[in-house]
């Protein structure tokens, strides 16, 4: 792909997979035809990143305000997400891919928390790309779990107030030890967070698309990451601070 640089990849990708549902909409289909076009998309997505040498790939996957959805959607949506997560195991061997899920894992089926479980150990001592699932996640719930668990410490004496750094805080959430996303994807047109990394994103670089998640394909990432690759990252300097 033209202007398309390997040297310049962002080491981690995060990306909110939205428009399931117009798709299939659009399609007069009901909506979980689209969820099922959207596990598609993830899947190339998940394979793509994983062959560019992506270091890290967040995927946006169920807000714990989905759980609010139509009961007969959300039964679905987690049946999927069991019987694809299953199915993946031995792709994800095959590329070397650690999986690791984040957000309130406790919140979800029993079923779906052991796959979950014995997946993240299955692929523990892979070397190859993380692939993050956002599962029943809530960035405002991970800061104040975060806050909790630090004022824990204080309260049990392992921890002094004035020793808190940002770096306490990164520690104590769900994406502990990740550096930060540089590329933000959001599909369907939609310009919100929606509740998502919200500490992590302070410096991540934004891109939004029209295109609906189930017609994402490896085109439209390559077309995110090369957009990303001109942007200027100033990090609250001047141009000529980063030229120089
Ligand atoms: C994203 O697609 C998938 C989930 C949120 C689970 P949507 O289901 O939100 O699709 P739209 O936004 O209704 O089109
Ligand atoms: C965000 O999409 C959550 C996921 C993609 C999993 P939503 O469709 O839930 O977000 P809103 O409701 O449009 O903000
Ligand atoms: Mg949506």
């Amino acid at each position: 792909m033209e202007g398309f640089e390997l040297e310049n990849l962002p080491r981690h990708i995060a990306v909110i997979m939205d428009g399931n549902g117009r798709w299939a909409e659009s399609r007069r289909l009901g909506r979980i035809r689209g969820h099922r076009r959207g596990v598609e998309a993830a899947r190339e997505v998940v394979r793509v990143c994983s062959e560019l040498g992506i270091g890290a790939l967040t995927l946006y996957t169920f807000s714990k305000e989905n759980w609010s959805r139509p009961k007969k959607e959300v039964d679905m949506l987690m049946g999927f997400l069991e019987s694809h997560l299953k199915s993946e195991a031995s792709m994800m061997m095959e590329k070397g891919i650690r999986f690791r899920a984040v957000g309130n894992i406790g919140e979800l089926p029993e079923s779906v928390i052991r796959v979950v479980r014995d997946l993240e150990a299955e692929t523990a001592a892979n070397t190859g790309m993380l692939l993050q699932l956002a599962l029943s996640y809530s960035a405002r719930e991970e800061i104040t779990e975060a806050c909790k668990a630090i004022a824990q410490k204080v309260a049990d004496g392992e921890l002094n107030v004035e020793d808190i750094s940002e770096e306490t805080v990164e520690a104590a959430l769900y994406t502990s030890g990740v550096p930060d996303p540089d590329l933000l994807i959001r599909t369907s047109g939609e310009i919100r967070l929606s509740n998502f990394l919200l500490w992590q994103v302070a410096y991540t670089e934004f891109y939004v698309t029209d295109v609906l998640w189930p017609d994402f394909n490896r085109k439209h990432l390559l077309e995110a990451i090369r957009c990303y690759q001109g942007r200027e990252r100033r990090f609250g300097l001047t141009t000529e601070q980063v030229a120089g």
